[in-house]
Formats: structure tokens, sequence, C-alpha cells
């Protein structure tokens, strides 16, 4: 097995408490290293072990890989217009997934496996290295399958959405008996959890109960879009049905901080999103005040945050969101690994191999490192818009080379 050491590394963002202080667990002077796909040892430089290959970090900062774990990548179309009139003063509405579902089925296999390699390579260039999305653009259980073949042979995490909203032409009652029953069946031993866009114009309460209780009742894990639009009941029925994450989060009552606070399903909130929608800017900082568990996620889509860019949203979280570098960088890393169950040992990826957890540098940990061209992950917000990264390993190999 062969053996990486990087070392001449000014600041360490680990997310561990026992190599380092602070909810990063930085080291500064530091070195990591990598055998195999594991991280094998982590600490002060002076102090590193040899092995058998040297990278030189050149006094920069190096983090975990970012975990994006709300994407919806699978798609077809282009929704530029739509945008250019929200910024014109027109409301998002959920509706517009339609005019995605109606692309989306047009496309080829090809074109749509095409599009989500080109997203997914720019998300990794960029440093993000575990990588969840969603069906929710096909909407009949054929575009449904194929959409989460496809992802499968992409992605680290599949989510099943068909419960997205209800497509044009269909009964909701009809469609909410398909999602639930034969669309369900289909799709389930392709993805690893079922997500309900539980939101005024696509499922209502009682729609959204019934699909976190049928996929409940499968063993598959659920996770909840909620108060995107306006306060709702998403947050409570994610705590109640043991929910992964809620993600969105731009409207919450006192009670619904509370619950999450006192919860394990994980807040996921997505600046991008908020920001591209002009929408308000989820709570971050109550939500970690009050002690719930934290994500940061790009929610990629042609709709309402088209980017990828997980620096851009740990910025935005920062400098909008009240959050220091430290917690928006553990949010967008070890908070993601959590949101997605991969922070422990074990998960299976969709290609069926059990992996080592995400989102620490820490010994046992996939070896999913970040290395941008800057002395600490301050510059992260200190220099937003700019491209900082230098270097992406994913499972110990470097990306792009
Ligand atoms: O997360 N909220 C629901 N789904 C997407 C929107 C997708 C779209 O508008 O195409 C979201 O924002």
């Amino acid at each position: 097995m062969s053996s990486l050491l990087i070392d001449n590394i000014a600041e360490l963002t680990t997310n561990d408490p026992e190599l380092g202080p602070g909810v990063g667990g930085r080291v500064h002077d530091a070195a990591v290293v990598v055998e195999a796909d594991r991280i094998a040892w982590v600490g002060p430089a002076s102090k590193a072990p040899q092995a058998d290959t040297r990278y030189d970090a050149g006094g920069r900062a190096l983090l975990p890989g970012w975990v994006d774990s709300h994407t919806h990548m699978v798609f077809a179309g282009d929704r530029g217009a739509e945008f250019e009139a929200r910024m014109a003063g027109t409301a998002y509405a959920a509706g517009g997934i339609n005019v995605t579902v109606a692309a989306t089925r047009e496309a080829s296999d090809e074109s749509l496996y095409q599009n989500l390699v080109r997203l997914t390579n720019e998300a990794r260039r960029d440093g993000t290295t575990t990588i969840e999305t969603k069906t929710g653009y096909g909407l009949t259980t054929e575009d449904e399958v194929r959409s989460a073949r496809i992802a499968a042979r992409v992605v680290d995490a599949v989510t099943f959405l068909g419960a997205h909203v209800v497509p044009n032409g269909t009964s909701p009652d009809a469609y909410l008996d398909l999602v639930t029953g034969p669309m369900l069946d289909a799709v389930a031993p392709h993805v690893s959890a079922v997500d309900v866009f539980c939101e005024q114009g696509a499922f209502d309460e009682a729609a959204s109960r019934r699909v976190l209780e049928t996929a409940r009742s499968r063993g598959l894990a659920t996770r909840v879009h909620g108060n995107q639009l306006g306060h709702g009941p998403g947050v409570q029925l994610a705590v109640k049905y043991g929910s992964l994450s809620v993600d969105h989060l731009g409207f919450l009552s006192p009670a619904d901080i509370a619950a999450l606070a006192e919860s394990p399903t994980v807040a996921t909130v997505l600046p991008a999103c908020d920001l591209s929608t002009r929408m308000p800017f989820a709570p971050a900082r109550d939500l970690l005040d009050a002690g719930a568990t934290l994500a940061i996620a790009s929610n990629c889509n042609p709709g309402t945050s088209f980017t990828n860019s997980m620096a851009f949203c740990v910025a935005t979280a920062v400098l909008q969101m009240r959050l220091t570098v430290e917690e928006a960088v553990r949010a967008a890393t070890l908070g993601g690994a959590t949101a997605l169950g991969m922070h422990r040992d074990g998960w299976v990826d969709p290609r069926g191999n059990a992996q080592p957890r995400v989102g620490m540098v820490a010994p046992g940990a996939r070896a999913d490192l970040h290395l941008i061209d800057a002395p600490s992950a301050s510059h992260l917000a200190y220099r937003p818009g700019m491209r900082l990264t230098r270097a992406v390993w994913i499972a110990g190999r470097e990306f792009g080379q």
C-alpha cells in the first residue's frame, strides 16, 4: 500500500476536537499521511512519519473536502429567462419545476449523464469530494428510475424526490398513490433516501406524512424540503419522522428551532438558493446558538440555485448569515456528512462499496482533502468570489491528475 505525506501545511482544519481546538479542530504547521484511500496520520509536521512520496503544501491551508448534501443535478434545459424575470420582480413559485420536468423527459440518457458529469466535475474541481443528488425532474416511474440510475453512476448518494411537484396534467390523489406505491417500488433499489417537497404548491402536510410514513415503513431514510416559501409543517414532520435532514429553512418559528436543537435531524441551509430567490436567509446563527446540527449545501439546480460552488455558499454563510469561518466550513464538510449519514464508517456508496467516514481529516477517515491557495481557511470569506482551490484529493487520489 503506497503512502503520501502532505506537509508544510500552515493551517489544517480537521473538525476533530481531539486533534485541535475550536469547532474546526485546527492544527498549525501540520502534516497528514494518506495510505491508499484513507487518512493514516495527522499531527504537527515536526512529528510526521516518513512516507513513500511527499507533497509540499507550500504554507497553504488544508481542509476536508466539501460535502454537498443537497443538489438536483439530473436535469436538462435552461431557466435563465425565469431567473431574469425573477430579478425583474416576479416571485419564485414551485411551478417552474415542471418546465425542467418537460425538458428532462425529452432528453436522452446520454445527455442527462453528460450534463451530470459536467456539473460534478465543476464541483470536484472546486473542492467538493462527496456529492448527493436527487431525482425529481422525471416524475414518471420510467423517468424517475432512469434519473436514479444515471445519478448512481456519478455521485456518492442518490435521493428519490418523486414528491417534488404534481406533474402537469396529473390528479394530485393519483400522483400521490403512484409516488408512494409503484414508483417507490421501482426506484427504491437505486436510492438511499426519500425526500418530499413539503410546501404550498407542492405537497401539503397530509401528503408529506404519507410519503414519509411509506418510506419509513420500507426502511428508507428520509429528508424533507421544508419552510422554503413560507412557514409550514416541514420541520416538525422531519423531526417527528426522524429524517436525516430538513433543508431550506427560510421561515422558522421559535418552536421549529427548539425542535431541531433537540433532535438529531440536521438543519441544512442553502445560502445560494436564498440569494438567488431573494428570500430571507435561513437563521443559521440562531440554529447553531440553539444547539442544532447545521449543514450548508449548494442546492445546485436550474431553478433556484444554479451554482455548485460550496466556497461561494460558505462565504455567503459567513458574510450574510453571521457564521464564523470555522462554523461555516464545519457545516459544509462534517455537517453535510452528518446530513447524509456518512460521518460514520461503513456507509455504502451507490456502486455497493462500503466507505470510511467523510467530513473530517482524522485517522481512519476517507482521504478527501482540499488545499487552498491561502494560509488560512478565513480567506474563503475574506476573499469572496475568488477561486482559491489549489488541489483536491478524493479517496486518496488527486482529482484531475
Ligand atoms: O430546492 N424546492 C424544491 N426544489 C428545488 C427547486 C427546483 C426548481 O425550481 O427547479 C429547490 O429549490
